[in-house]
């Protein structure tokens, strides 16, 4: 039997053939548009920029199809995060985060949230399993997180929040749409930054919103129309184009990452090698029945800051960079940036290299630390 998402990605790159007239382009045009010819009362699609474009239409409606909902993108993930969160909780909520989860999505939470008379609440991700949800309008979950890769059951999560009237929100950056899928577990929305693998080629940022609860899409869509939180056509045009290779290069990257992470482990100069595909990983037995690959991103620990920097530093194959989800590999120390782990701790994500040359290359990166 065909995997379904399997099924999904196909459905995906043929979705826009099946409405083409003979000489139509296969690929949709890039629009670059602020005003639509608009005659007599406003009833055409497009009707203003800021509104609609038919480029981000067709980003949409083909990210609709992966995702199996009515999705709205962002020029960033951030974008998308944002609107979720300011255009739906109200004064007087109580919102739920985790401690350890992306940095930014904390601190725009804090600094818009909470002076806005919203209880902003953090704890670790991990102590969500003992929390009690009463009274919590928005539960906030990312799995695997970001950098630490900590993962939570979606499902459990879900039918918890559900049962305590909670709104649950899953970011699935890290995982992607292609190998987990939190609506079907449960979750309310989904938000995730597009910047990362699904665009995979380090040139556009771009993030959506996929959510099967209409008044919450329509929020979320008002939001976007009034704060003008805006995809470019050309971004949006990028993005639909690294859209149709997603599968191809994700696969592979999850792949390598795996491998990578199994030998990686056994090296000495690494320690804590954190991958939710390895056996060791906390979260091992979860992940392998929420997600169809394990993802891109390997975080392990090194001695101290030096030997994390002397791995990079020594690996041809390594361009020092932040941020995850590329075509080339790349990895940095996450305390760089204040992120509550050790000097040693490096976030590895794992590009498109061959691995037969990647792992060379970083074994003697390895053995050439002191
Ligand atoms: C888990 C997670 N969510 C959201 C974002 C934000 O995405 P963007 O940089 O596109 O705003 C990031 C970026 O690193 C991320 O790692």
């Amino acid at each position: 039997m065909t995997d379904p998402i399997d099924e999904t990605f196909a459905r995906m790159l043929h979705h826009r053939a099946e409405t083409l007239e003979p000489g139509d382009p296969l690929m949709p045009p890039i629009a670059p548009a602020s005003l639509y010819y608009l005659p007599g009362e406003p009833q055409a699609e497009h009707q203003y920029g800021r509104w609609t474009n038919p480029t981000w239409s067709a980003f949409e409606d083909a990210l609709a199809t992966l995702e199996d909902a009515p999705c709205i993108a962002f020029p960033s993930g951030m974008a998308a995060i944002a609107a979720v969160v300011m255009g739906t909780v109200k004064t007087g909520d109580t919102v739920l985060l985790p401690s350890d989860g992306y940095m930014a999505t904390r601190v725009l939470a804090d600094t818009y949230l909470a002076p806005r008379g919203v209880n902003v609440e953090f704890c670790p991700q991990r102590d969500f399993e003992g929390r009690n949800f009463d009274g919590i309008a928005m539960l906030f979950v990312e799995t695997p997180t970001n950098p630490e890769l900590h993962v939570v059951d979606i499902a459990a999560i879900a039918s918890r929040a559900k049962a305590a009237g909670a709104l649950l929100v899953v970011d699935n950056t890290t995982a992607t749409c292609l190998v987990q899928r939190p609506l079907d577990l449960g979750a309310d929305v989904v938000v995730a930054a597009d910047s990362k693998a699904l665009n995979g080629h380090s040139d556009v940022l771009m993030g959506h919103v996929a959510t099967r609860d209409e008044a919450i899409a329509e929020q979320v869509r008002t939001w976007r129309k009034l704060v003008g939180a805006i995809p470019g056509h050309f971004e949006a045009w990028l993005a639909y184009r690294g859209l149709k290779t997603f599968d191809v290069r994700f696969e592979r990257m999850c792949n390598s990452a795996l491998a990578l992470a199994e030998r990686l482990s056994a090296h000495p100069a690494i320690s804590n090698v954190s991958y939710p595909g390895l056996p060791s990983h906390p979260g091992h037995k979860i992940a392998a029945r929420q997600m169809r690959r394990f993802g891109s991103v390997v975080s392990m620990e090194f001695t101290d800051a030096e030997a994390a920097d002397g791995f990079i530093e020594n690996a041809r194959y390594i361009v020092p960079s932040t941020s995850f989800g590329g075509v080339h590999t790349t990895a940095e120390r996450r305390a760089r940036w204040g992120d509550a782990v050790a000097p040693g701790f490096l976030r590895l994500s794992v590009g498109c290299e061959p691995l037969d040359a990647l792992w060379p290359d970083m074994e003697q990166a390895l053995n050439r630390l002191d």
